[in-house]
C-alpha cells in the first residue's frame, strides 16, 4: 500500500522476514522491491550481516530497515559468533529467516531455533554443486544446464530439503561472472516467488518433501 507521499504502509499480517547477507545485497534489493506491493504478504524486518563492509547494509539504511553486524572477530570463538547472530536475529522476532548470500555455517544450535522457517538462496540446481563456489565447479564440471535453488536450511552444508527450483542454461563461452550473472537473475525472481509464496500460503515439510500451501 502507497500514501499519497509514496511511503509503504506496513500490513500488520505480513510475514516478518530477517535477511542474513555477506555480500552486495541484490537478493535483498529484489525483496525489498518486493514488499512495496501490499499483497506480497511479508516485509524484511531486519538485516544481520557478519561483515561491516556488506552492500547490505547499505541498501537496509535506504529503505529504513533496521541492521546489525555481528562480524566474527568480535568474539572469542565460533560458538560465541552463533550466540550473537541468534540474539541479533532474535531481536526482530521473525517469522522467517533468509539466507541470501550468507557466507557461514550457523551452529546447529541456531538451526534449529529456526527449523522450518530458515531458507536459503543458492546458484546452483542441488544437490549438485554445494558449497562456497558453485558456480565455479559447476563450470569446471562441464555442465549444460544448472540454475538456482531456494531451500530449508538444516545442519549440513546446502542439504536441506529443497522448496524450489529454476534452471539456467550454461552458454558455449561463459565463465565465472558471465554465468553468475545470468543464474543471479533467476534466483532473484525465484527468491522473491518463493517467499512471497510461503509468506501467503505457508510451507509445509514432511520429510525431504517441502511444498506451499495445502
Ligand atoms: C547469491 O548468488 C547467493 O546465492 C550466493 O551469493 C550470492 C549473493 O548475492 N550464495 P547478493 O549479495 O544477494 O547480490
Amino acid at each position: 500500500m502507497q500514501t499519497p507521499s509514496g511511503h509503504s504502509v506496513e500490513s500488520s499480517s505480513a510475514k516478518r522476514l530477517v535477511v542474513l547477507a555477506s555480500g552486495g545485497g541484490s537478493n535483498l534489493a529484489a525483496l525489498l522491491a518486493a514488499q512495496q506491493e501490499a499483497s506480497y504478504g511479508a516485509r524484511v524486518v531486519g538485516v544481520v550481516t557478519d561483515r561491516p563492509t556488506a552492500g547490505a547494509l547499505d541498501l537496509a539504511r535506504d529503505a529504513g530497515v533496521a541492521s546489525a553486524v555481528v562480524a566474527m572477530n568480535d568474539f572469542d570463538d565460533r560458538a560465541g559468533w552463533n550466540d550473537g547472530i541468534l540474539e541479533a536475529v532474535s531481536v526482530f522476532q521473525p517469522d522467517y529467516l533468509i539466507l541470501a548470500g550468507f557466507m557461514r555455517i550457523l551452529a546447529p544450535s541456531v538451526v534449529r531455533k529456526f527449523e522450518g522457517r530458515m531458507m536459503n538462496t543458492h546458484p546452483a540446481l542441488l544437490p549438485s554443486f554445494p558449497g562456497a563456489h558453485p558456480v565455479r565447479d559447476t563450470l569446471a564440471h562441464g555442465v549444460k544446464v544448472t540454475g538456482c535453488t531456494v531451500h530449508l536450511v538444516d545442519d549440513g552444508v546446502d542439504t536441506g530439503p529443497i522448496i524450489a527450483q529454476t534452471a539456467v542454461p550454461v552458454l558455449d563461452g561463459d565463465d565465472e561472472p558471465t554465468l553468475t550473472e545470468r543464474i543471479k537473475v533467476a534466483e532473484r525472481a525465484l527468491l522473491v516467488e518463493t517467499v512471497g509464496r510461503i509468506a501467503r500460503e505457508g510451507l509445509y515439510v514432511a520429510g525431504r518433501k517441502a511444498s506451499i500451501g495445502r
